[in-house]
């Protein structure tokens, strides 16, 4: 299948880089003009200006036509939380009054609210929701997405999710990582036990997470009023005795140690990182670890902006992520995240689209695999409407962008 009078292809990067480090993000601009992409087996086969294609290329082959769209790669959105019950703007409305996040987590709300529901919840149920929200995610140009366990707390709870993790992984044309949060709060039932919880969280749920193969990854709130950095090296060693790579919330509400635990333990990410200063940025020039910001909690909850703009500055591959939750970024729009890259992080529209796409897939192990063009990706990508530059998407922020998205070689 061929796309052909596309008005530009962004982000054609070699095949062989796998992420984008500091000023090579920009190389998000490089870009073909008036090019043809051809599609063979979900992948990227080939492309090349238009006034090299011939009828005989195109002979027998389905074509779509692309009027002069931008052809973009689809999102890579590493860090979701798209499986839970309910949505809490209760806590939106206290928030509105003046409570903070922590405030309203020691009142029993935020995350443990959110684990009452799941618990209540059926395995179907959690699955229809979570695929509505997934499928929203792909209609607005997603086509990879990590996704969390972290509100069961408990074991039974905990597998519920990361079940319905793997069937969203078999029904969605996304690719799909999946990740074990059990450490995201202490259940109830330890209220007042967390070394307990953890204990428990190591000696129960891990094992029977890594039976059922369930999880890539483990991650772990770690950061002030939730998780110490001892417990977070504790869960994150026992996890590696089964294979399980960490990829964790740090620095979210304290320069907490969260980064250097990470970077000690070899993450694959670490995530957050609104509080943060030149010893992390150093940790992380010295690790492969890619450090994912999530503008849209920032946005959401009124907290300040992880520094985007010192970190690209310092050389490193960072990814943008929507951070989907009921509680902290009600949202899986990745142009949104685009676009607060560029007007909250100061990155260029081509930094913070390299963010969302190949370092976003950096931080879900797939790069190389998603998030760029380049001959044998996945041919997943958006072809948008007429607009006039790469620039004007995250400028014109809230205006319809996508004209079709294919995912994997499908249109949607
Ligand atoms: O990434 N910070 C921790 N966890 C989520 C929020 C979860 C919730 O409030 O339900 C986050 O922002
Ligand atoms: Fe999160």
């Amino acid at each position: 299948m061929y796309v052909i009078n596309i008005g530009r292809i962004h982000m054609i990067v070699p095949q062989e880089a796998t992420r984008l480090c500091g000023h090579d993000m920009e190389e998000a601009q490089s870009s073909l003009e008036n090019a043809w992409l051809r599609v063979e087996d979900g992948k990227i086969h080939s492309f090349g200006s238009m006034s090299e294609l011939t009828g005989d290329m195109l002979a027998g082959q389905d074509t779509v036509d692309a009027r002069g769209g931008l052809l973009l790669p689809a999102f890579c959105d590493s860090h979701t939380h798209i499986i839970y019950a309910g949505s809490r703007e209760g806590e939106f409305l206290d928030k509105i009054r003046g409570l903070s996040y922590e405030e309203i987590a020691r009142r029993g709300g935020g995350i443990l609210n959110s684990a009452d529901r799941v618990g209540r919840a059926s395995e179907d149920e959690l699955f229809e929701s979570a695929m509505s929200r997934a499928l929203q995610m792909q209609a607005k140009g997603t086509g990879a997405m990590e996704i969390k366990s972290g509100y069961g707390l408990d074991t039974a709870s905990e597998l519920k999710m990361l079940r319905v993790a793997a069937r969203m992984r078999e029904a969605l044309d996304a690719r799909v990582k999946i990740t074990f949060l059990g450490a995201h709060a202490v259940g109830r039932a330890y209220t007042g036990r967390q070394s307990e919880y953890v204990d428990m969280l190591i000696a129960d749920m891990l094992p029977a997470v890594a039976a059922e193969g369930l999880a890539d990854y483990v991650d772990v709130f770690c950061d002030r009023g939730f998780f110490t950095v001892d417990e977070t090296l504790r869960i994150l060693d026992a996890a590696a005795r089964y294979g399980m790579k960490p990829k964790i919330h740090a620095n979210e509400l304290d320069c907490s140690g969260g980064v250097q635990a990470g970077v000690s333990r070899n993450a694959v990410s670490v995530d957050h990182l609104e509080r943060m200063g030149a010893e992390e940025i150093e940790a992380l020039r010295k690790s492969e670890t890619i450090p994912t910001m999530l503008p849209g909690a920032s946005f959401f909850l009124g907290m300040p902006y992880a520094p985007a703009r010192m970190a690209v500055d310092a050389g490193l591959a960072v990814a943008l992520a929507s951070d989907y939750n009921p509680g902290s970024s009600p949202s899986g729009d990745m142009r949104m995240v685009m676009a607060l890259g560029c007007i909250k992080m100061k990155l260029t529209p081509a930094e913070s689209l390299a963010a969302c796409t190949v370092n976003g897939a950096a931080a879900m192990e797939l790069g190389g695999i998603a998030g760029a063009i380049s001959q044998g990706r996945d041919a997943s990508f958006i072809i948008t409407g007429a607009v006039p530059s790469l620039a004007y998407i995250p400028y014109a922020y809230t205006e319809p962008f996508i004209e079709r998205v294919c995912l994997r070689g499908r249109w949607l």
